[in-house]
């Protein structure tokens, strides 16, 4: 059932206009299925119907882009097995709900190495990427065997060849590309959500959550629903970020110094 949280203004919370980031780290299938009895791959197929509770409900909340941790680096690690079952239920769920994403004007795209990746992930996530192109309503980005630390190291290298100035100089521009390289126009991340109770980053989005307001939950991604989406969004409404400024109630002009802030 769909949750009737009231939508809530975000417009203050942001410094976009046209919706916010939000990323989430979907951690907890694994624990899902073993508490059941279950094998670990049962997790993360119950993991995919949570992906598509989040992203039916994501436009809802004024979500304008949705950035899902799928599958990092470092989970090569994991058994053989267990491996090939996640590229399975990823192109599984390319075939069932890639209909439905076109339709509601889902813009899909995959960010992460592709030079590793089975050949037929690989050209389900590009018909994917291609079928969803013009859509005009959430941009869904999925991190598939994805680094954030190789992600900005293979940025920074781009941009030295680029640039070879003096080094303030080149500082600067660096930050810049680095910005241009990392961030794209989905920007900068809004909300970082973690399920299944771990705090940490596990190298996703380094560099894109700066500034983002983390939102750490017990609850296994799998039992993750709209109505969790609702409260992760109704508690960072009531964040106040500040972006190392003041507090708003605090940034008032000084008469006696001519206003200068
Ligand atoms: C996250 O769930 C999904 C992937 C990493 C692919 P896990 O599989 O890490 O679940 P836990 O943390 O072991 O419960
Ligand atoms: C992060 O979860 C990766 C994904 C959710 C895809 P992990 O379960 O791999 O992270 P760690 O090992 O607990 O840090
Ligand atoms: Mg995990």
């Amino acid at each position: 059932m769909q949750s009737k949280t009231a939508v809530i203004d975000f417009t203050m919370q942001s410094d976009k206009t046209e919706g916010l980031h939000v990323a989430i780290v979907m951690d907890g299938n694994g624990r899902w299925a073993t508490r059941r009895g279950l094998p670990r791959v049962a997790g993360h197929r119950a993991g995919v119907a949570a992906l598509r509770r989040v992203v039916e409900r994501a436009p809802d909340l004024e979500i304008a882009t949705l950035t899902v941790y799928a599958f990092s680096s470092d989970n090569w690690r994991r058994p053989r097995h267990e491996v090939q079952g996640i590229f399975w239920l990823m192109r599984v769920y390319l075939r069932l709900e890639l209909g439905k994403l076109c339709q509601r004007g889902v813009r899909l795209q995959f960010i992460g190495r592709r030079d590793r990746l089975p050949l037929a992930l690989l050209l389900d996530l590009a018909q994917a990427e291609s079928a969803t192109a013009h859509g005009a309503g959430l941009h869904l980005r999925v991190a598939v065997d994805y680094s954030s630390r190789d992600s900005i190291a293979e940025a920074a290298a781009s941009a030295v060849n680029r640039l070879s100035l003096d080094l303030p100089v080149c500082t600067q521009l660096m930050r810049r590309a680095l910005t241009e390289a990392l961030t794209s126009e989905a920007g900068d991340v809004d909300l970082l959500i973690r399920t299944g109770g771990e705090k940490r980053l596990s190298d996703f989005l380094l560099w894109e959550t700066a500034y983002a307001e983390l939102h750490f939950v017990d609850r296994l991604w799998p039992d993750f629903d709209a109505a969790d989406l609702d409260a992760a969004l109704a508690e960072f409404s009531r964040r106040e970020r500040r972006f190392g400024a003041v507090p708003r109630a605090m940034h008032t002009p000084i008469p006696s110094l001519g206003g200068a802030q």
